[in-house]
């Protein structure tokens, strides 16, 4: 008889439901350990070496987001960007890889300057538009497809599917950037694609207390172990506490994810009534370009983050986010607390984001305090 596999919420609420077996423990030790002991004979009985290479601070935390994602395995970072950077240097100089126009800043300005002198050939396509993905791939040549879906901070939504098809017909992979959906409402890998990066400091740990980055691979291959080798060789690992809290946060993922997402939701129609707001951006609303998408492929809710622009341009923007009482201006998304971002003025002068937009992550507050908030910060507006 084969055993029945645990839902997701089982799987996280338990961490696998790992038991320590010297203590009987049901939460994990700490291993600050740099190193370990070498056996008599030379061996590593353990076989563990140096905790750059293999930390034992990691195993739990793999083995959980490995198997909510569905994947053959994970990797935890120092954070999301040295995740995505060490697979972009997993490709070869000369590749040729493709990019949204909307994804997460740091990471866009990374490609087009230190990727690109490294060698990689960098194109922006408009994922949305799949006879352009298409016109771009050239057989051969393109060795990823990168995508942030929903992306920030307009919340554009990919087909993964159809992406992954034309990646692979070009024999290329797509990798996912699935910080703002979670495994909880899309598993990338479900629907063909062959990574998955997290910024892990987001969702998956919750509480905006832990800087750090996960991979999952849908395949334990060469390129996933030229991956795993960049980790270990350019050193950007994660610390063995913040391993620790990220698997304490990711417990409680199947809880927080969908109680933000039912806010964000009613935040996001609210919002559309309001007559100082021009427009809102999310993904959950039927008028938004790519709702029909994120139907079929989000389950449980649309994400819980969302941006509105606000009538009267950026100083009227700008003076909203000044009047909120209970809302944080602050960056960074996916704690438990709300924040509210004017983000055209922290991406910069190439930023596509419009400056009257205002960027919010919806946390786990009570939704009328959330609502009531924002809306007399609104009705301030002009005043
Ligand atoms: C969607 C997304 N991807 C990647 C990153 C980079 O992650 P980190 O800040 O953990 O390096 C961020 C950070 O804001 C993000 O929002």
């Amino acid at each position: 008889m084969t055993e029945k596999r645990s839902a997701p919420a089982t799987i996280a609420a338990q961490a696998l439901g790992w038991i320590e077996p010297v203590t009987r423990a049901v939460v994990p030790p700490l291993h600050p350990s740099t190193t370990f002991a070498r056996d008599e004979d030379g061996g590593y009985g353990s076989g563990r070496v140096y905790a750059r290479a293999d930390s034992p601070a990691y195993d739990q935390a793999e083995a959980v987001l490995a198997e909510l994602e569905g994947g053959a395995a994970a990797a935890l970072f120092a954070s999301g960007s040295a995740a995505a950077s060490a697979l972009f240097l997993a490709l070869d100089p000369g590749d040729h890889v493709i990019i949204p126009p909307v994804m997460y800043w740091s990471l866009r300005t990374w490609l087009l300057t230190f990727a690109t002198r490294w060698g990689l050939a960098v194109e922006v396509v408009d994922p949305a538009d799949l006879d352009a993905v298409r016109a771009a791939v050239r057989a051969g040549k393109t060795k990823l497809i990168w995508v942030e879906t929903p992306a920030n901070p307009l919340w554009s939504i990919s087909d993964i599917a159809a992406l992954a098809t034309i990646a692979h017909g070009a024999g290329a992979r797509l990798a996912v950037d699935s910080t703002v959906q979670t495994p909880v409402l899309t598993r990338p890998l479900a629907l063909g694609a062959d990574i998955v990066m997290h910024s892990a400091t987001k969702y998956l740990n919750g509480h905006s207390d832990v800087v750090a980055g996960a991979l999952v691979t849908a395949v334990d291959d060469e390129f996933w172990r030229r991956i795993k080798l960049n980790r270990v060789q350019m050193g950007g690992i994660l610390g063995p506490f913040e391993a620790w809290l990220l698997l304490r946060g990711i417990r409680t993922l199947y809880a927080r994810v969908p109680l933000a997402c039912r806010s964000a939701q009613l935040l996001a129609e609210r919002l559309s009534e309001h007559p100082k707001v021009l427009e809102v951006l999310y993904p959950g609303l039927p008028g938004f370009p790519g709702h029909e998408i994120a139907k079929r492929q989000m389950s449980g809710g649309f994400g819980a983050m969302l941006s509105f622009r606000v009538r009267g341009g950026e100083a009227a923007a700008i003076a909203t986010a000044a009047r909120v009482k209970l809302w944080t201006r602050a960056t960074s998304l996916g704690g438990v607390e709300s924040f509210i971002e004017h983000r055209a003025s922290i991406e910069g002068p190439t930023s596509p984001v419009p400056p009257d937009l205002l960027r919010l992550s919806v946390g786990l507050e009570a939704v009328e305090d959330l609502l009531a908030d924002l809306s007399g910060a609104l009705d301030g507006a002009g005043d």
